[in-house]
Parts: C-alpha cells; structure tokens; sequence
C-alpha cells in the first residue's frame, strides 16, 4: 500500500459515506487518513482540536465518496471486435458469431498474438478510462489466453497493472471462459487442463479467485463444478457468468460453493434467487453487456431487491459483448433500463461490489477502512446516475495519497 505516515486532511466537502442503509450524507464535512486508512469522518466543524495535519486538500465544495469499485471486467486482451458489433447490427446474433469460431475466440488468437508490454500498454490505457471516473479498485479477468502460459501472461499483466499505477487491481482466473482450438471436440479434456493450471498460478501469485462461463456457447454445469472443486481444493474463492443467455442453474451450483457472486443473471430463476440469498452470494448486474446485445430479458431485480440479495453492478468490460470504459454509464442504464435507485447503483459500485470482491476493507467513508476515495463536481450523489459524460470526477485518493483528475 502506498500510504502517508502524517494525518491528511480532506475539507470543504459534502461526504456520501454510504456507511448505513442510506446516502449516509453529511454536509460541510471533512474526513481524516493516517497510514492508509480513514481515521475520522464528520462534519468540519466537529474535527478534533490541535490536529498536526501533515497535508491538507480543500476540495472546493466537492462531493466525496468512496472510491469506485468495478468488480467484472476483462481488461487484458488483444485487438477488438468492431466488426462483430457490425455483423450484430446487420441481424447475427453473439451466439451465431461465438459458434462460427469469431466471438472470444477471435480474441484469444489477438491475445495469443500480442507481447505481454503491448497487452500491458492497452490494458493500462482502459485501466486509466475507468480511473477518470473514480475507480479505484478493480477486477481483472484473464480468459482469452487459454493455454497455461498465456493465461499466465494475462494474469501478469493485470498484476504488473496494479503495482504501476495508483489502482487495486484482484486477478480473476477464468481460465473456463471458452474452448480454445487445440481442443476443439475435447472440452472434458479442456477442463481437466483449466483445473491443472490453477496451483501453477496460484504459486506464481496470480490468482484471487476462479470464474467460469456456464452456459449453452461456454461450459456445462458438470465442467463448471469440477472447476469449483479444483478451486475449493485450493481455497480460493469462485464466482460464476451466470445465466445470461439460458436458464442453466449455474447459480444453484455456485451458491454451493459459496461463491462471491453470479454475474449477468438475466436468466435467474426463482431457485437461483433463494439459494444466492442462502449463500450470501451477491448478484452481478452488467447493463452495458446486455445493452450491447440488445438483449431484452432484464435481470429479476424487482425479485432480488424483495429477496435481500445484494446487487452490485459492473462495466463488464470486454472487447465483445461490453466494450464499455465507462462504470457511471452502467450506474446510468441500471436506473434506467432496470430502474435501480440511484441509491442501490452508488452502493452497487461500492459496498456491494466489495462484497462481490470477498473485500471488507473498503466501499465505504468509516474510521479503519482504507483511504480509497473519488471527489466529484457535484451537489449530491444521485447525480452520479444522472449525468451521461461530462466528465463529473475532480479527484481520488488511493490509500489516502490524493490524486486531482480533470483539472
Ligand atoms: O462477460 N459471457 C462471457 N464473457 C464476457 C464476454 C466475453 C467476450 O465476448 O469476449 C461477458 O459478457
Ligand atoms: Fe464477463
């Protein structure tokens, strides 16, 4: 952690602590980190007396939250896929592409196909988009080298990512996201292998947790489990592409296993909803994925929301389905396509993408937490659903450090 010994000072602003059930608002306040973490939050008047403030940042009136959480990407990867925007404008279908071999495929042979610094360049330049808008924590899946040594590759990248640039950056193996070539006709082979690369990478430091794609184009129940039991035989915590094209009970499966979250659900059953509530798993919505695929089955987030599952939502950022830099866009289109409260899509990209993320150090404004924060030019929170661009975050501050963006 990159942290300041002396006590900084942040002032002259309005907080979202988001810190109860609600906005957790306090006008004119201030907020104190030492070492990292946040040591006081309150109004400004309240500060305590005979403070030896070693830095002092006024932020001109600013709205302070916590820093942004993106807990669903796939920032590691070679070229793009414009093309198939194209073909699925021009009527085809993900799946038709995904089937006739174009589709995550297309990316591994790119990412295959790239060296590790120019994967690293591309992935810092999106990595840098999504910072513009307050990020500061990230989840980066690997998936589209599908061999040990190129998934390794796209692991390190995303680890070399965080230790460059002022950002937390939790490295998902998703080594189960597509059948590679070489095993075309042998996906039980496939997997096999996916479940033999997961100690070697773990060994190197490369893996927080193990994702899979349990669908129709992706991989059966079956295949998703014994990934699953590989990664609990390894204590390392799952997650799961669930449900977003078919009904495949993925979300039964994973909430067996505990696992952090179930991401997409548009096609969760009644099932899926009470055993994701049982397990404590949280539900991953990516609008800017389902608007690109100009799908029209909405996640059940009426059912959710009465069921106490917690939802977070994500950019989901991918070179197919989700070529998406912008997290307040799917903050956005959550509330609109979905109609989320502006209230659950700010705790969505905080408290519950944390959640999402097995990480109970941040997401929110209290003493002990880490010092991850985002300043924005604005009056009050609900605006951060509200504005489509314009650019809306003045600053962050990563383990206490302040970083102005945007000036
Ligand atoms: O989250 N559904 C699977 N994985 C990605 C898409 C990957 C791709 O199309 O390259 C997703 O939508
Ligand atoms: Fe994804």
């Amino acid at each position: 952690m990159n942290t300041q010994t002396g006590i900084t000072l942040f002032r002259h602003c309005s907080l979202a602590t988001l810190s109860g059930a609600d906005w957790g608002w306090i006008e004119r306040g201030a907020l104190l980190a030492q070492g990292g973490l946040i040591t006081w939050v309150g109004a400004e008047r309240d500060l305590p007396a005979g403070l030896a403030v070693a830095e002092e940042h006024a932020l001109n009136g600013a709205l302070l939250t916590p820093g942004l959480i993106d807990c669903h990407t796939h920032l590691v990867y070679g070229g793009h896929r414009a093309h198939e925007a194209d073909l699925r404008l021009q009527g085809a279908s993900y799946e038709t592409i995904a089937r006739a071999g174009g589709g995550i495929r297309s990316t591994v042979a790119a990412t295959r196909a790239a060296t590790e610094a120019a994967l690293l360049a591309g992935t810092s330049a999106r990595a840098d988009a999504l910072m513009r808008e307050g990020v500061t924590t990230v989840e980066v899946k690997s998936g589209y080298g599908l061999s040990l040594a190129e998934e390794a590759k796209c692991l390190r990248v995303a680890r070399t990512l965080g230790q460059s640039r002022p950002l937390s950056v939790l490295c998902t193996y998703l080594g189960a996201h597509a059948l590679p070539p070489e095993f075309e006709g042998r996906a039980d082979d496939y997997i096999a292998a996916v479940c033999d690369w997961m100690a070697p990478l773990q060994a190197q430091g490369l893996v927080d947790a193990v994702d899979a794609f349990c669908e129709t184009i992706g991989f059966t129940l079956a295949q998703t489990q014994r990934v699953f039991e590989a990664a609990r035989a390894l204590g390392l915590p799952v997650k799961l592409h669930a449900e977003q094209l078919s009904a495949q009970g993925g979300a039964e499966l994973a909430a067996r296993y505990g696992a952090l979250s179930c991401d997409h659900i548009e096609h969760l059953s009644p099932a899926g909803i009470a055993a994701m509530r049982a397990a404590g798993t949280v539900a991953v919505l990516l609008p800017a994925a389902w608007y690109c695929l100009r799908d029209t089955q909405a996640p059940p987030v009426a059912a959710l929301r009465e069921a106490g599952v917690p939802m977070a939502i994500s950019s989901d950022h991918n070179p197919g389905s989700s070529p998406c830099l912008s997290i307040l866009t799917a903050l956005h289109m959550a509330c609109t396509f979905w109609r989320l409260t502006p209230l659950e899509a700010v705790l969505g990209a905080t408290v519950q993408a944390a959640r999402a993320l097995g990480l109970r150090d941040r997401g929110r404004l209290a003493p002990g937490l880490r010092a991850d924060l985002a300043a924005w030019r604005v009056e009050h929170p609900r605006e951060l659903t509200y504005w489509l661009g314009g650019q809306p975050c003045a600053g962050r501050a990563v383990a206490g450090r302040w970083l102005p963006l945007n000036p």
